[in-house]
């Protein structure tokens, strides 16, 4: 059936993912990408799919209390499936307000602008809030995980503004009737990673020979998903997950920051033709995280049980494929960390539309 999809923050890691494989799997649906490209929108990350006939990017910003209305009104949606968010955690730890502001002010615009177009008939009408684990806080070494029934515990600002947004989406769905699904995910891993997150930070470290940052002594826990499964778990859940539900999504695969880097160091030691050691001479202890979480630990048999998805990749096959993906594409990184990329969109862009 012919619809109108708006996906948010589409430029960014987990968006480009998400939108690629809509645009490529539902022909008969129109994709719009709505992004207002900050730092870590990338519009290089869709090169492939730009002229695609189902597919068009919009410039904009979730604040925007006057473009986003007007925008709901023109075009209609069928479904918001809304990434487009401040997703650093150490960003937030400086800059509290610009989580509050995108994260929370942001989701609330586009909640009430769905509300106010969907109001006549919210059938059929769906609003997916992509939202993260961390909003549960921090678990023990003691075997726990994470349930959808696991009281929020949020500790960064980072994790307040998602969890602060999750519960206006609830609110809405409970107060107006508006149908919401929403997903909380543990870390991804994968292509189009910006650089600031351990693991293309460290690939990227290790290939230029400079420290790997390790905070504290390495020893938090991080549940790892490769992102093309979160993608494919969030298409799952936009067509079959049930009004006002909520669904885990993570890999069932903990790993200790420390033993993480040591297993990229080794991969990359292979693939740099380096003598095995030699990257992990690059690992350096700096001063730890504020309030950083200990670990975090997914149960997903909701989603595995009722809507039939599991991880398609073992870590140790999507470590590899990652790294052969940086190394592969050396310019998109080259272009990233030198701030080419964003010259991207009025060089390469802007003159198409
Ligand atoms: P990202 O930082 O790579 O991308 C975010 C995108 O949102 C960028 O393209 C950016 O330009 C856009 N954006 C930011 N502010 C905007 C605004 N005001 N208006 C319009 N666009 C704006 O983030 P990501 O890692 O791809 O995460 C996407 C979503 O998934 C986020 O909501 C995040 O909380 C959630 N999530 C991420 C992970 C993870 O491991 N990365 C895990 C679970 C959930
Ligand atoms: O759990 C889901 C979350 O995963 C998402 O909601 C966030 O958007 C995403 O950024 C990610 O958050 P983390 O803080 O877990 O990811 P990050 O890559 O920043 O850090 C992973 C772990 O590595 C964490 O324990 C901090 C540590 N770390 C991170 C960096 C950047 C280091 O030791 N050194 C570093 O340089």
């Amino acid at each position: 059936m012919k619809k109108n999809i708006l996906i948010t923050g589409a430029a960014g890691f987990i968006g480009s993912h998400v939108v690629r494989l809509f645009v490529n799997k539902y022909p008969e649906y129109h994709i719009f990408n709505l992004d207002t490209l900050t730092y870590a929108g990338n519009l290089e990350n869709l090169k492939d799919i730009t002229d695609a006939p189902n597919y068009t990017f919009i410039k904009g910003d979730i604040t925007d209390e006057v473009f986003i209305p007007e925008l709901f009104a023109k075009y209609n949606f069928d479904g918001v499936i809304h990434l487009a968010a401040e997703s650093h955690v150490d960003r937030s730890i400086t800059d509290p307000f610009s989580f509050i502001r995108t994260n929370v002010f942001g989701t609330c615009n586009l909640l009430n602008s769905a509300k106010n177009a969907w109001k006549e008939n919210m059938e059929g009408k769906r609003f997916y809030h992509v939202s993260t684990d961390e909003v549960y806080g921090a678990l023990e070494f003691d075997g726990s995980f994470f349930t959808e029934s696991t009281k929020y515990d949020p500790h960064s600002p980072y994790s307040a503004s998602k969890a602060s947004s999750d519960h206006f989406v609830r609110a809405y769905n409970d107060t107006y009737g508006l149908p919401v699904v929403i997903s909380n995910c543990s870390n991804n891993y994968g292509a189009n990673h910006f650089p600031e997150k351990l693991i293309p930070l460290s690939i990227n470290n290790i290939k230029h020979n400079k420290p790997i940052p390790i905070y504290g002594k390495g020893e938090n826990v991080r549940d790892w998903l490769w992102v093309n499964d979160h993608a494919r778990a969030i298409d799952i859940i936009f067509h079959n997950g049930k009004n006002g539900q909520t669904y885990n999504i993570g890999g069932n695969n903990e790993w200790s920051n420390i033993e993480l880097i040591h297993k990229l160091c080794e991969i990359m030691d292979r693939k740099l033709g380096r003598e095995h050691g030699e990257s992990a001479k690059l690992i350096t202890f700096v001063k730890d995280r504020a309030g950083h979480d200990l670990r975090y630990a997914i149960d997903s048999s909701k989603l595995q049980n009722e809507l039939g998805w599991k991880p398609s990749l073992q870590f140790e096959e999507g470590l590899e494929k990652t790294v052969d993906w940086y190394l592969e594409n050396q310019e998109w990184l080259d272009n990233v960390t030198s701030g080419q990329y964003q010259n991207y969109y009025e060089k390469q862009y802007k003159e198409r539309q």
